[in-house]
């Protein structure tokens, strides 16, 4: 990042062309209103009583002022807590993880993963799911919600992929501000994370991401800049470096850019160990979690040795950054009304909450591919093959910290639910996540492992293969879980593990029929070839593993199984079997995605390509369902009549994927991120831009590079003429939609877009219009680049004239030289259609 220099608002041109529009004069480029635009003075703050707040900080000492900004423990499964000022009737703070669901000791409705909501392109349905969010940590205890996670979707790998909203900085935008709103409305404060350039796993504790200025502020930047101005209360640093200085102590990210240029005046908090230093506190750090280190506390000591710890032991600068952070988790407080809160807790709102759960399960569905298939008639559901594991244990959400348990019953099984309905559901695992007690003639100890225990323990079995091919060892266990590590086969010796990790449920989020934790290690082997597991819970545990001590009240069961090259062989006829008898078979597929390490490929996990090719061959009317987090490889994409994408989708999946696939609902949500074709066509097929270069002996990447600049996404595919497998913002519907009569006007601060959308098919649907900017002669403007959107829902024959603003900003660029947007003057052709490869109708604008 260039250094600061003083900001001053340009005042520039802009001129509109046939529909072509010109555009001229105006206001300065400026995201935020005018009213809001003095630091300090942001928005949703005109409430706060500032005098009241400088008493509060006045009358702290310094040692009560450093205990506001260290972590403690917090009740009912807090990731952690902040611990007031009693003496002042300054409450302490529980947070909990949330962005898909409030994470609690207690049950929580688990809301589909954000990345569904993403894909509504619906700030009011980002609204409802922030209420959700809010009611219920309200509900649970939390004065801090710890989401929305708004980091891009910048390489298709990044196991959080799932966890955020989109590659379109636009759409991250548009839909975390109502989001932050309907969380603080319930008097909860939001956090918005992971500022900044958290865009991976792997190497994320620290790796060293270099990106360009312009990149930061027209990209990954775009959302937190919404927050803020939507009034978000906290902001959590990443744990990655930014141009080689550590977010969490980066001057430039969090004085310069969240408070002098964007006016912030909530709370700054570590990532969970993100902390370097006691220099963070000048910097802009103000919280740190989960608990205060030596390097913080270390400021709050008698330095002058006079007896007595205060402001005359701190330098000025330091004295001065202590009460700047007292002051914005007070005025955090302070804007959602939590300084004067009764500690009244309401009940949860069951119900209300789990039918916007449904709802945006429903409306984030994105129909891939149909040639008329989908949806299923009356005459389908007379014989109807369910395959895949996630068609009978609905995968509802992604792993780690955002992991969410619903109530006990909550969670559906689609088969059950489409059995209900009156359909005749015969359905058939395929993948084979369970196996088979591993025989005890195949093992060196000669008997199953299938035990109990109250004790640490450590056991190790040699395995010897009867045939060749691929076998999957299972460990399945209760409790504390343990590791699993195997080796004896040169090049694949690797771990699988059912312990917790992040302080949540461990090991595969698909659980064996019994309930049990399940994870699963695959490994190739020769007949007779042997292989080593050492199947440990020892309570020496590191990092985000918990340790393990199985005790007499949690005890450890644990099993072992196996799936065997002719056990897979079987499952996967059976479920060809299972197709050829049907009338249509839908496959369900999955991956799991989760915190703390990204997808070594973009296949789908396991066998699951064999089972759809083995289920098409066997029945021509082929459904996929896919339940991933993001993006995977379809060889068999041809072979099937239509692919559904459900995501993750919450407790009320299977309701809203039967909903979809029998047509009770339209899906209309569209891709908020591009699926890429290959491995080697995406924007990250450099080592050096992703996952970055290794440069010590660890085997983590240490350092990279965003190469692509602000063409992330799907203008990287534009810009290098790469063809996806599916466009962003491709989503088709179970009826037609016409686009005309476009027009562009000019409007003191940006565009306004009118255009005709009329439902041309035979059913009720959503459509999601979409106004693109290409680059024309703009120079140093992306590519391509959404400028707008809208969500209609058309009854047959409805049309309706839609109205999308584009505002100013969009027609500017960030000027690293002067540290500030101008306009970008050119000629851009202006399109809008149903994807960004499906453009209906076109136009240009000039910009002057
Ligand atoms: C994650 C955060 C999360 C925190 C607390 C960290 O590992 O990166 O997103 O909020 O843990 O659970």
């Amino acid at each position: 990042m260039t250094p600061h220099r003083t900001r001053r608002r340009l005042r520039a041109g802009v001129a509109i062309a046939a529909t072509a529009v010109v555009v001229a004069g105006g206001a300065a480029p400026a995201l935020a209103d005018p009213a809001h635009g003095s630091p300090g003075q942001g928005p949703g703050q005109h409430g706060v009583d500032r005098q009241r707040i400088a008493g509060l900080v006045a009358r702290m000492t310094v040692p009560e002022k450093f205990g506001m900004l260290g972590g403690t423990t917090g009740a009912n499964g807090a990731a952690g807590a902040l611990p007031g000022v009693p003496r002042l009737g300054v409450p302490g703070l529980d947070m909990a993880d949330g962005p898909s669901g409030v994470r609690a000791a207690e049950p929580a409705t688990a809301l589909p993963a954000p990345i569904a909501l993403g894909a509504t392109f619906d700030p009011d349905a980002a609204g409802a799911y922030g209420g959700v969010l809010g009611q219920e940590a309200d509900a649970l205890g939390m004065e801090v919600l710890l989401g929305p996670m708004m980091n891009l979707v910048r390489t298709p790998y990044a196991g959080r992929n799932f966890e955020t909203l989109s590659e379109d900085p636009l759409v991250t935008a548009e839909l975390a501000a109502p989001q932050v709103s309907g969380i603080q409305d319930h008097g909860v404060i939001a956090t918005a994370k992971h500022f900044a350039a958290n865009n991976q796993e792997l190497g994320r504790q620290g790796i060293d991401v270099h990106v360009d200025d312009k990149t930061l502020h027209e990209t990954e930047f775009a959302g937190f800049e919404a927050v803020v101005q939507a009034g978000i209360g906290a902001v959590m640093c990443s744990y990655n470096q930014v141009d080689s200085v550590q977010a969490c102590e980066n001057a430039e990210l969090l004085t310069e850019v969240l408070r002098e240029d964007w006016g912030f005046d909530g709370f700054v908090m570590t990532d969970w160990g993100a902390f370097h230093g006691a220099g963070a506190l000048e910097a802009g750090l103000d919280v740190e979690m989960p608990r205060p280190t030596a390097a913080f506390t270390d400021l709050n000591r008698d330095a002058n040795g006079d007896g007595v710890v205060d402001t005359a032991d701190l330098t000025p600068s330091v004295a001065a950054a202590l009460d700047r952070a007292v002051t914005g988790v007070l005025t955090a407080m302070a804007e959602v009304g939590l300084l004067d809160d009764s500690g009244e807790q309401p009940a949860r709102a069951t119900e209300a909450n789990a039918a916007v759960a449904r709802q945006v399960a429903t409306d984030g569905a994105v129909l891939l591919q149909n040639d008329g298939t989908l949806p299923l008639g009356e005459d389908d559901l007379e014989g109807v093959a369910l395959v895949g594991p996630t068609a009978q244990t609905p995968l509802i959400g992604g792993g780690g910290s955002a992991r969410v348990t619903p109530d006990t019953g909550a969670v559906d099984s689609t088969v059950e639910v489409l059995r209900a309905r009156g359909a005749d559901v015969r359905w058939a695992t395929g993948e084979d996540l369970e196996g088979v007690l591993v025989p005890g003639s195949a093992l060196s100890t000669g008997a199953p492992v299938d035990a109990t225990y109250t004790a640490p323990v450590t056991q190790t079995v040699t395995v010897t293969a009867p045939t060749a091919g691929a076998y999957s060892f299972h460990v399945q266990t209760t409790g504390p879980g343990v590791r699993m590590d195997v080796e004896g086969v040169p090049g694949t010796d690797g771990e699988a593990s059912t312990q917790r990790r992040f302080g949540a449920a461990g090991g595969s989020l698909i659980p064996t029929a019994d309930g049990r934790t399940n994870d699963t290690y695959t490994v190739d082997l020769a007949a007779g070839q042997q292989v080593t597991l050492t199947l440990s819970c020892d309570s020496a545990q590191a990092g985000p593993v918990a340790a393990c001590q199985p005790t007499v009240e949690q005890p450890l069961a644990l099993r072992l199984a196996w799936t065997t090259p002719e056990l897979r062989a079987q499952r996967i006829a059976e479920a060809a079997a299972a197709a050829a008898a049907a009338r249509t078979a839908v496959v369900f597929a999955y991956n799991e995605g989760t915190e703390g390490e990204d997808r070594p490929s973009l296949g789908l996990p396991g066998f699951q390509d064999e089972v759809i090719a083995a289920v098409a061959a066997a029945n021509p009317h082929t459904v996929v369902v896919l339940n991933t987090g993001d993006p995977v490889l379809m060889p068999w994409l041809d072979d099937v009549r239509a692919v559904l994408q459900m995501w993750y989708p919450g407790q009320e999946g299977a309701e809203a994927t039967v909903d979809l696939l029998t047509g009770v609902a339209d899906p209309g949500g569209k891709l908020p991120e591009t699926y890429p074709a290959a491995e080697d066509a995406t924007p990250v097929s450099d080592p050096a831009n992703y996952p970055g270069l290794d440069t010590d002996a660890d085997p983590v990447p240490d350092v990279q590079t965003y190469t692509e600049g602000t063409d992330v996404g799907y203008r990287w595919y534009a810009a290098t003429g790469t063809e996806p497998l599916f466009a962003f913002g491709h989503g088709l519907s179970y009826t037609s939609f016409d686009y005309s009569g476009l027009e562009v006007r000019r409007r003191h601060d940006g565009l306004r877009v009118s255009f005709t959308v009329q439902n041309t098919g035979d059913v009720a649907g959503s459509e999601v219009p979409q106004v693109y900017l290409g680059r024309g002669s703009a120079v140093d403007t992306p590519t391509v680049q959404l400028a707008g959107f809208d969500r209609v829902t058309l009854e047959p024959g409805e049309e309706a004239r839609v109205t999308v603003e584009v505002d100013e900003r969009l027609l500017s660029v960030w000027d690293a030289a002067t540290d500030q947007w101008v306009r970008a003057p050119g000629t851009r052709p202006l399109s809008v259609g149903a994807a960004s490869d499906d453009l209906r109708l076109t136009g240009s604008i000039t910009v002057r």
